[in-house]
């Protein structure tokens, strides 16, 4: 259950062209997470789109005006919503109203809102033309609004809103991008066991060359690491993840390293083990290869009768033999016994944890969107959850193993 569900949130609309997309961020909240929102909109918000669509969407009047309401008391709501919202995130968040929180003005209803709330409770999220984003007022403001705290989402670099201006900074991310840095904000108010901690998470296949072309690999598509990575993102983890060849963008709010062989996830894990205090291996590691990959491409005409095979590195182990105090979790795809095998494996390899599934009994494992998994602890443990999409496993599995809470 995403830590979204059910949440009271105050969502604040200044006036820039992206205000369009808060209104489909609007419905996920609702629709996905059964948040209930209080939509407030400044003047110029109310220019680029009408307050009708988000009353519609989130079912209430919204508020813009201080001093008067359709339907109800106006009084102290200024203060009574705020107080009452778990979060409150000005999406998107003009240079206009950055400035105006930076300086404690408070002239209309969405900035006196703002100065009754808890920077620590509120997320701004900057969105406008390259210009505007590097001046440097908008780039003074953000720091010294970053220093009390406030949660800022940092804009994106791309296709600007005009076709002259070209690519540059200031886009407000995507609807997944902003999810992930609301869930974050709630996280960070419960105190979660994984803040600041250091987290290596890897997932997707890896690919044993056969020639300058072809490959053994397995159908790994990487969600179920991308996941984790982004789940242990939100609970507060600094996470690097490692990733092999897939067809997914890079999770939100990670480093992301890439590997293509077992050999370069190797590399690639030890170059980040160091630092790390938890290592989740989520990646399913090719574990045959080639005993030598042909160079260039093999010719029909050449193809030979027989390949030879040996073991790729088996890299859980290798860090078993390294923990030094890190938790270790790794993961298993067993078509048999997957319980009694996943608890040897676990054993032999000095693990703390091991993620059980098996992909002949869920056809989803590999590859699609959900997920059935059984956690199997060092101490004994036995966790098993139902069929989930890979967010709600990777939220389950994180819980379990770090008391993370919902
Ligand atoms: C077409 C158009 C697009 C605009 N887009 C943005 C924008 O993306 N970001 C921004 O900070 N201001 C943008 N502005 C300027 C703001 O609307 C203006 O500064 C306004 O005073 C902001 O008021 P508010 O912060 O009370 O909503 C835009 C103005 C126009 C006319």
């Amino acid at each position: 259950m995403s830590v979204l569900r059910g949440k009271s949130i105050l969502l604040g609309l200044s006036g820039g062209i992206a205000v369009y997309k808060s209104a489909s961020l609007l419905r996920r909240l609702i629709r996905d997470h059964q948040c209930n929102v209080r939509v407030v909109m400044t003047r110029s918000a109310q220019q680029f789109m009408s307050p009708l669509i988000f009353e519609t969407f989130s079912g209430t009047e919204v508020i813009t005006d201080m001093f008067h309401a359709e339907r109800e008391t106006v009084g102290t709501r200024h203060i009574d919503r705020v107080r009452s919202a778990d979060l409150f995130a000005v999406i998107p968040a003009t240079a206009n109203i950055l400035g105006k929180v930076c300086s404690g003005i408070a002239d209309d209803a969405l900035s006196t809102m703002l100065m009754a709330a808890d920077p620590e409770r509120t997320l701004l999220a900057p969105a406008m033309n390259k210009h505007m984003y590097h001046h440097p007022a908008v780039q003074e403001n953000l720091r010294r609004l970053r220093e009390m705290r406030y949660r800022i989402v940092e804009p994106e670099t791309g296709e600007l809103a005009t076709a002259v201006e070209g690519r540059g900074v200031g886009r407000l991310p995507g609807e997944h991008t902003l999810l992930h840095h609301l869930e974050k904000a709630l996280y960070a108010q419960q105190a979660s066991p994984l803040a600041g901690k250091r987290v290596l998470i890897t997932g997707g296949p890896t690919r044993e060359a056969v020639d300058a072309l072809r490959f053994i690999s397995n159908p790994s598509s990487g969600k179920m690491g991308t996941a984790l990575a982004e789940c242990a993102a939100a609970m507060g983890a600094e996470v690097t993840y490692v990733s092999g060849p897939v067809a997914l963008p890079d999770p939100v709010d990670c480093r992301t390293l890439h590997a293509g062989s077992a050999a370069e996830m190797k590399e690639a894990v030890l170059s980040a083990y160091e630092a790390q205090d938890i290592v989740i291996m989520a990646a399913a590691v090719e574990d045959i290869r080639p005993r030598k990959a042909q160079k260039g491409k093999i010719k029909k005409s050449g193809i030979p009768d027989r390949l030879e095979l040996e073991r790729s590195e088996d890299i859980l182990k290798l860090l078993g033999e390294r923990k030094e105090g890190r938790v270790l979790v790794g993961f298993s795809a067993e078509f048999e016994d997957e319980i009694e095998r996943s608890g040897a494996k676990l054993r032999e390899k000095h693990l703390d944890w091991i993620v059980v599934n098996n992909p002949g009994k869920t056809a989803a494992a590999f590859g699609g969107d959900s997920n059935k998994v059984t956690v199997l602890g060092a101490k004994g443990e036995k966790t098993e959850f139902p069929l989930l999409s890979k967010k709600e496993s990777a939220e389950k599995i994180l819980q379990t193993l770090f008391n993370t809470g919902a």
